[in-house]
């Protein structure tokens, strides 16, 4: 079994520990999180320290993997930029539940979280360091650019593109062909019947523009 070590200590950690075990595939060693002391165990796995502890695990551990269990999209990739900092041939591998569907042809990048029951259908593209949460479903010839999420039941039509950084909250729903730019946050619930722009929050049914969004902005 390859092993790993998850970058993360919360809830969205304590997911990912149990697709991982189930997966079957890696062993855990333990998690990394710079705003949490070193112990107590999460979920039995102990917390190594922060990003400084890296090189130090790669020493002891050599040929270990990485996952970034962070939920909101800008610190993800913030954590990702560093860890690359750190190790530039560092390995991501991606979390992915058995119970997901994935269709012929979908193409999968790194440090992607796929959870329990989602559906990502023929020939879509899902880009590195994304998360198709718990029975999300992702059309046909779908584009999910990089540190995007698409989060709980919400639903994709065919040709849809969700660009990067971007955010589909909690059971909003994307009308086939639908593009959404990057930056962008479609609130949960929404129906989104046109495109929408980058660095923007839209949401209601159905869903208009309504207000500019900064980057990093909180949105969870
Ligand atoms: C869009 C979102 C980020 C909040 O945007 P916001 O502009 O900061 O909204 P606020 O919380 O300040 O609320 C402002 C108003 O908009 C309403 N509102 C917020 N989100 C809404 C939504 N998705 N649909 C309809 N109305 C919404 C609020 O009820 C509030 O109404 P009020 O002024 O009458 O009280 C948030 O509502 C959302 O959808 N978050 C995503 C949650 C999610 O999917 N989490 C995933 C977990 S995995």
């Amino acid at each position: 079994m390859e092993k790993v070590v998850i970058f993360g200590a919360s809830g969205h950690a304590k997911v990912t520990i149990d697709i991982l075990e189930k997966s079957g595939k890696y062993e855990i060693i333990g998690l990394l999180d710079s705003n949490k002391n070193i112990g107590p165990d999460v979920l039995g796995f102990k917390i190594w320290g922060g990003t400084d502890v890296v090189p130090e695990l790669l020493k002891k551990f050599p040929g270990l993997k990485f996952f970034i269990a962070i939920g909101d999209n800008w610190r993800r990739s913030k954590i990702a930029q560093e860890l690359l900092k750190i190790e530039p041939n560092i390995q991501f591998i991606n979390a992915i539940h058995p119970s997901a569907i994935l269709g012929k042809n979908v193409s999968l990048g790194r440090g992607i979280m796929i959870m329990a029951g989602a559906i990502i259908n023929a020939d879509s593209v899902i880009g590195d360091f994304t998360i198709i949460n718990t029975k999300a479903s992702v059309g046909h010839e779908s584009t999910i650019m990089e540190y995007s999420s698409v989060a709980p039941n919400s639903t994709l039509g065919g040709n849809v593109t969700v660009g990067r950084y971007s955010a589909i909250s909690i059971s909003a729903t994307i009308l086939n062909g639908g593009s959404v730019g990057e930056h962008t946050v479609i609130g949960a619930g929404a129906l989104l019947t046109k495109d929408a722009d980058s660095f923007s929050v839209y949401y209601g049914v159905p869903a208009k523009f309504i207000r500019p969004r900064e980057l990093g902005e909180k949105y969870l």
